[in-house]
């Protein structure tokens, strides 16, 4: 009886041990390649790459709550990259530092000391280290039924926890989600769009043209910058909220009426 049990938790010893060693070497999940850009073509970032971005991304990576608080809506944010806490957490029992873009750390080592972690990658390795492009390849890899409801296995709940992974944690990931890809749950982008993000990235991520706006300016004109549209979007959803406004007019001292004295 005892030499029974014995066999029996060494088997089950052996199989965890031989399911730990299978996964841990599981083969790469295979991605299909992205469409390339000719290299003749040049690349821009306010003309090829933001309009793609502002067209597919940034309606959810485009607020200070944004999915792995990734921002697609600037070439800081992008070149800042992801991070896997949470702006919001109900759970959270001491204040977590703010990670407001422009604001709180200026530099991208300053971001990583924040615990961002790079989507642009290397440079120079054809995109391999790239978490960007390894997620829209995942997109591109399994796709959507047109007009048909989204699987089930594809959560959409505002609280689900999201895994954030660095680019070392994809392959991980793409076995675990393989529904997940970019632009999550939607279509994904046409072989034109894909080309333009995916030339720019192999190219090293070149910022745009402008020279940089002074540090002290650069705050109040980046705000002051914003498109009207795209500044109410964001506060409707998320973002740190300004305080209410105190009512200004007192009861009683309507419009024309005089306030009254003492
Ligand atoms: C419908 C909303 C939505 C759209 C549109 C979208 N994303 Fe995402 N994105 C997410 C979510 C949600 C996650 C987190 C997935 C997880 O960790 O489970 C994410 C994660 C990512 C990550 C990984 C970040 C990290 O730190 O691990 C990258 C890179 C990314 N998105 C790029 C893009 C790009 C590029 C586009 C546009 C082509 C895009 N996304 C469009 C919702 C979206």
């Amino acid at each position: 009886m005892a030499t029974a049990r014995w066999i029996a938790s060494s088997v089950s010893f052996c199989t965890l041990i031989l399911l730990g060693y299978a996964c841990a070497h599981a083969p790469a999940p295979q991605l299909p390649a992205l469409p390339e850009a000719s290299p003749a073509q040049a690349i821009r970032y306010r003309e090829d790459v933001e309009p793609v971005l502002e067209g597919r991304c940034v309606v959810c990576h485009g607020c200070y709550d944004a999915p792995c608080q990734l921002l697609t809506s600037s070439y800081d944010g992008i070149e800042r990259g992801g991070s896997a806490h949470p702006v919001y957490d109900s759970s959270r029992l001491l204040p977590a530092r703010p990670t407001r873009l422009g604001v709180d750390a200026q530099s991208v080592e300053a971001w990583r000391e924040l615990g961002f972690h790079s989507v642009l990658g290397e440079g120079g390795d054809g995109g391999r280290s790239s978490l960007l492009l390894n997620m829209l390849a995942l997109g591109r890899a399994h796709t959507f039924a047109a007009e048909q409801k989204l699987p089930e296995d594809l959560p959409l709940d505002i609280n689900r926890s999201l895994s954030c992974p660095t680019a070392d944690a994809f392959d991980d990931f793409a076995r675990a989600h393989p529904m997940s890809g970019m632009p999550y749950g939607m279509a994904p982008l046409r072989d034109d769009e894909l080309a333009l993000l995916a030339g720019w990235v192999m190219r090293g991520a070149p910022a745009p043209d402008e020279p940089p706006l002074p540090a002290r300016a650069s705050v109040r004109s980046a705000r002051s910058s914003i498109p009207a549209g795209k500044a109410a979007r964001c506060r409707g959803q998320s973002g740190p909220r300004a305080p209410p406004r105190r009512a200004r007019r007192r009861r009683g001292t309507a419009a024309g009426e005089a306030a009254p004295s003492g």
